[in-house]
C-alpha cells in the first residue's frame, strides 16, 4: 500500500478512503486504480456501512491529471470509475476542501452526500483547456444543481463557491470549522447516515427538473458565447451536452458527453489550450534564479500616481503590501489617490471585494510627495514618465534614499535597463518591472533582467509579481522587451498593408476573425495614434525608411490621434465607429507619393502575414536569449496583447501551422522589391530545415 497514492482504512463502520498525490490530487492513473480497488474492497467488508472520500494536502482533487491528456488512455477510465462509485451499495459521503475542478467535482457528484469546507471552490474549468467535462459532468450536475447553474457552471468553466452551492442543493453540508477538522466532520456526518440507514443517493437516477425555461436559457446562453468565447468549440459542446441532459436518458447523456468530450480533447484548440496551461506555470521556472530565494518585501514604494502607477499602488495594495505612492506635485498626488479610491468602489459595486476590503487597502497606501519617506521600503517600481533624462535622475535620487538591500524597478516599456541601472551604486538590485494597462486588471509582468540584475533581485520580482496575482515572465534588455518588441513587428506590417491597399476594416476584421480580441488599427486608435509616433521619433538611431509605420506617422501629424479626437483610423461619432474616407485618403495619398503599388489582400493573407511577423521576430527574441523558451513568449501574449487563447500563442501556433510553412511566408515577404525587415530569423531558418519545433527549442 505504501507507494499508492490512495490508502484506505476502517474507522468503526466507516471505511475512509484518502487521496494522497500532491500536489493537487489530480486523478492521475495510480489514483484512478487506488479508488476502484478500496470501493470494491470496502464494498464487501462486512464490518463496512459507508464510505468516505477525503483528500490529503491543501485541497481536494483539482482534476484529471492533465499530463495524461496527450497520452493514450488507460483503465480504469475514469468515467466508468465513478459510475462505480456511483452504484456502490454503502453510501458514500465526499469531503471537499481546497478546489475541487473538473474530474475532481465529477467525483464529488458520484458520490452520494457531499460536506464541504466552507471556503472551497467546485467548478468544472474544462472549457479552460478546450474540452467538456468527460466523466459525467454535464450530466449530473444539472440533476444536482438545476439545469440553469450547470449550464453556467459548465460553459463558462468559473468555479462557485461551496456555499453557493449548497443553496442549489449540490453541497448537501457546510463545514465552517477549522479546515483541519474537516475529516472528522465527514466521519461524522457519515456515521449519522448509518444511523438513520439512510439511502445511497445515485445523481443518475434522478430526472433533470424542467421550469419550461430551458430553451430559452440554452439560446441566451448560446448567443453569449458565440460573443464571448468567439471562434472556441469547447463551450458550444459543453452547452450541447448540458442541453442533452433534459431530453436523454442519462446513459445515453453520457455516451454523448463522452463524444463530444474526445473531438475536444483531440482538436488542435485543445492542445493549444493544455500548452497554454503549463506554459504559464512553465514561466516560474528561470534558469537565472537557480538556487537564489526571494528576499522578504513588505513595503513597496512606487513613483508616479498616473494611470500606471496608481493602478500598480493598487495590485500592491490589494495584496496586502504597505504602499508609499509619490509624486512631486501635491495635486497630482490627490488625484491618483482618488483614482485608487473610485477604482476599489467600482469594485466594490461590482461586487468583487467588500466594502471593509476596500477600506483596508486604501489603508495600505500612504502619499508622499517627499523621497525620504522611501527609507524603509524593500521595493520601489518607478512608473515615471518615458524619458530617459527622468528616469536617470529618479534612480540617481533612489539609490541615494533607499536603504542598501531595497530593490529598485523600472515600469519602462522601452528604455535600457542597463542604462538606468549604471547610475546606482547597486546595479545588482536593479530589474525591469513591467506592468501592462490598466495595471491593476491586467495579468502579464515581464521582469526585466538587466545585465547586472542579480539572481536574488530577480527571484525576489519574479516572487513578488506571484504575491501580486500577475503572470510573471522573465524577460531580458532589447528595445521593447518580448511583448511590445514583436508589437512593433506587426504594427509595421499592419501599415504596411495598408500601404499596399488593405483598409484598416479589412485588417481587423482579418485579425479579429482570427481571434484576436482587437484588430490592430483599433488598438492603435484606442491607445493614441501619437503615442506610438512619439515613441518612434525619439528612438535612436532613427528609423530612415520612409515608409515605416508611413500611415500611422500621417495620420499622427494631421491630427487624427485615435478615440480621443474622434478620428483616426476610424471615425468615432454618434453612431459609433465607423470607416474614416479622411484616414484612407491621406494613407492612399501617402502611398501614391511613394510609388507603393496596390493590391488586395485576403483576410486569410492579412493574419498569416500578421503572424509570420510575429513568430520571425519571437524567433529572434529567442535566439538572442531575450526569452528563456518559445511558450514564455506565447504567456506574453495571452496575457498581455490579447492573443486568442485557443490558439496557444504565436509560437504554439507556429508550431501548429508548421515552422517551414511559416518560413515560406516570411521568404515570400523578403522577396518582394524594397523589403526592409523581413529577413527571416536563423533561428527559424534553422528550426524549419532540422523539421523541429518551437516547443522543443531550447537555447544551448
Ligand atoms: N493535472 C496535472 N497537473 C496539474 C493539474 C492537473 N489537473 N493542476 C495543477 N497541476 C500542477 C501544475 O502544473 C503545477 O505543477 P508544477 O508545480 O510542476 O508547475 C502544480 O500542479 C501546482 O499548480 P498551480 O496551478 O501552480 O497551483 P495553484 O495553487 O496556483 O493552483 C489549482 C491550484 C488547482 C487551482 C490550479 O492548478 C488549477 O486550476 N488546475 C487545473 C484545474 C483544471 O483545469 N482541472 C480540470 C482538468 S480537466
Amino acid at each position: 500500500m505504501s507507494h499508492s497514492p490512495v490508502t484506505w482504512q476502517l474507522d468503526g463502520q466507516v471505511g475512509v478512503i484518502t487521496i494522497d498525490n500532491p500536489p493537487v490530487n489530480a486523478l492521475s492513473q495510480a489514483v484512478r486504480a487506488g479508488l476502484l480497488a478500496a470501493v470494491e474492497q470496502l464494498e464487501v467488508d462486512a464490518d463496512c456501512r459507508a464510505i468516505v472520500i477525503q483528500c490529503a494536502g491543501r485541497t481536494f482533487v483539482a482534476g484529471a491529471d492533465v499530463r495524461e491528456f496527450g497520452l493514450p488512455p488507460s483503465e480504469p477510465y475514469l468515467p466508468d470509475l465513478l459510475n462505480r462509485i456511483e452504484a456502490c451499495s454503502l453510501p458514500v459521503v465526499v469531503a471537499v476542501h481546497g478546489t475541487a475542478l473538473g474530474g475532481g467535482f465529477e467525483l464529488a457528484l458520484a458520490g452520494h452526500y457531499r460536506i464541504a469546507h466552507v471556503g472551497a471552490k467546485l467548478g468544472l474549468p474544462e472549457v479552460t483547456l478546450g474540452v467538456i467535462p468527460g466523466a459525467g459532468g454535464t450530466q449530473r450536475l444539472p440533476r444536482a444543481a438545476g439545469f440553469a447553474t450547470a449550464l453556467q457552471m459548465a460553459t463558462s468553466g468559473r468555479p462557485e463557491p461551496a456555499a453557493a452551492l449548497a443553496e442549489s442543493g449540490v453541497i448537501d453540508r457546510l463545514f465552517d470549522g477549522d479546515i483541519e477538522q474537516l475529516a472528522a466532520a465527514a466521519l461524522a456526518y457519515a456515521e449519522q447516515l448509518v444511523a438513520s440507514a439512510a439511502p445511497v443517493r445515485p445523481l443518475s437516477g434522478l430526472a433533470v427538473s424542467s421550469d419550461g425555461s430551458e430553451a430559452a436559457t440554452i439560446e441566451t446562453t448560446r448567443i453569449a458565447l458565440n460573443k464571448r468565447s468567439r471562434g472556441q468549440r469547447a463551450p458550444l459542446a459543453a452547452l450541447e451536452s448540458v442541453a442533452n441532459s433534459l431530453t436523454m436518458s442519462f446513459s445515453d447523456g453520457l455516451a454523448a458527453e463522452r463524444e463530444l468530450f474526445l473531438a475536444c480533447r483531440n482538436s488542435p484548440q485543445s492542445t493549444a489550450m493544455r500548452h497554454a496551461f503549463f506554459a504559464e506555470r512553465a514561466t516560474a521556472k528561470v534558469a537565472a534564479t537557480e538556487g537564489a530565494a526571494p528576499l522578504a518585501v513588505n513595503k513597496v514604494g512606487v513613483i508616479g500616481a498616473g494611470t500606471m502607477g496608481s493602478g500598480i499602488a493598487m495590485c500592491f495594495a490589494s495584496a496586502g503590501f504597505e504602499v508609499v505612492l509619490l509624486e512631486l506635485s501635491a495635486e497630482n498626488l490627490q488625484r491618483g489617490l482618488n483614482t485608487i479610491a473610485d477604482r476599489y468602489a467600482d469594485a466594490v459595486k461590482k461586487g468583487r471585494i467588500t466594502a471593509e476590503q476596500r477600506a483596508a487597502n486604501i489603508g495600505r497606501v500612504t502619499g508622499s510627495c517627499d523621497y525620504s519617506d522611501f527609507a524603509d521600503v524593500d521595493l520601489v517600481v518607478e512608473a515615471a514618465f518615458e524619458s530617459m533624462a527622468v528616469k536617470r535622475e529618479i534612480f540617481t535620487k533612489l539609490d541615494e534614499v533607499c536603504k542598501p538591500s531595497a530593490i529598485l524597478a523600472t515600469n519602462t516599456s522601452y528604455l535600457d535597463v542597463d542604462e538606468i541601472a549604471a547610475v546606482t551604486q547597486r546595479p545588482a538590485q536593479v530589474v525591469g518591472m513591467h506592468f501592462f494597462s490598466p495595471a491593476h486588471v491586467m495579468k502579464l509582468l515581464e521582469v526585466v533582467n538587466a545585465k547586472q540584475t542579480s539572481a536574488e533581485s530577480l527571484a525576489t520580482a519574479m516572487a513578488v509579481g506571484k504575491k501580486i496575482g500577475k503572470i510573471a515572465v522573465a524577460v531580458g534588455v532589447c528595445y521593447g522587451f518580448v511583448g511590445n518588441r514583436m508589437y512593433s513587428a506587426y504594427g509595421r506590417e499592419a501599415n504596411r498593408l495598408l500601404l499596399e491597399g488593405a483598409t484598416p476594416e479589412q485588417i481587423d476584421s482579418a485579425m479579429t476573425d482570427w481571434g484576436m480580441a482587437m484588430g490592430p488599427l483599433s488598438v492603435a486608435d484606442l491607445s493614441g495614434i501619437d503615442i506610438g509616433y512619439k515613441a518612434r521619433g525619439e528612438r535612436q538611431p532613427a528609423i530612415d525608411d520612409p515608409l515605416y509605420f508611413l500611415p500611422a506617422n500621417r495620420l499622427a501629424e494631421a491630427g487624427l490621434l485615435g478615440q480621443k479626437t474622434g478620428s483616426g483610423f476610424y471615425h468615432y461619432g454618434d453612431s459609433g465607429k465607423q470607416p474614416n474616407p479622411q484616414a484612407l485618403e491621406l494613407i492612399r495619398a501617402a502611398a501614391a507619393e511613394q510609388a507603393v503599388p496596390q493590391r488586395s489582400y485576403s483576410a486569410e493573407q492579412i493574419s498569416q502575414r500578421l503572424l509570420a511577423a510575429l513568430v520571425n521576430e519571437g524567433c529572434r527574441i529567442l535566439d538572442e536569449g531575450i526569452a528563456e523558451r518559445a511558450s514564455d513568449i506565447d504567456v506574453i501574449w495571452l496575457n498581455g496583447y490579447g492573443f486568442p487563447r485557443h490558439r496557444g500563442g504565436p509560437m504554439c501556433c507556429a508550431d501548429e501551422i508548421g515552422l517551414n510553412n511559416v518560413l515560406a511566408t516570411v521568404e515570400a515577404c523578403a522577396a518582394e522589391p524594397g523589403d526592409r525587415y523581413w529577413a527571416p530569423s536563423p533561428l527559424l531558418s534553422q528550426l524549419a530545415a532540422s523539421g523541429a519545433t518551437l516547443a522543443d527549442y531550447t537555447a544551448g
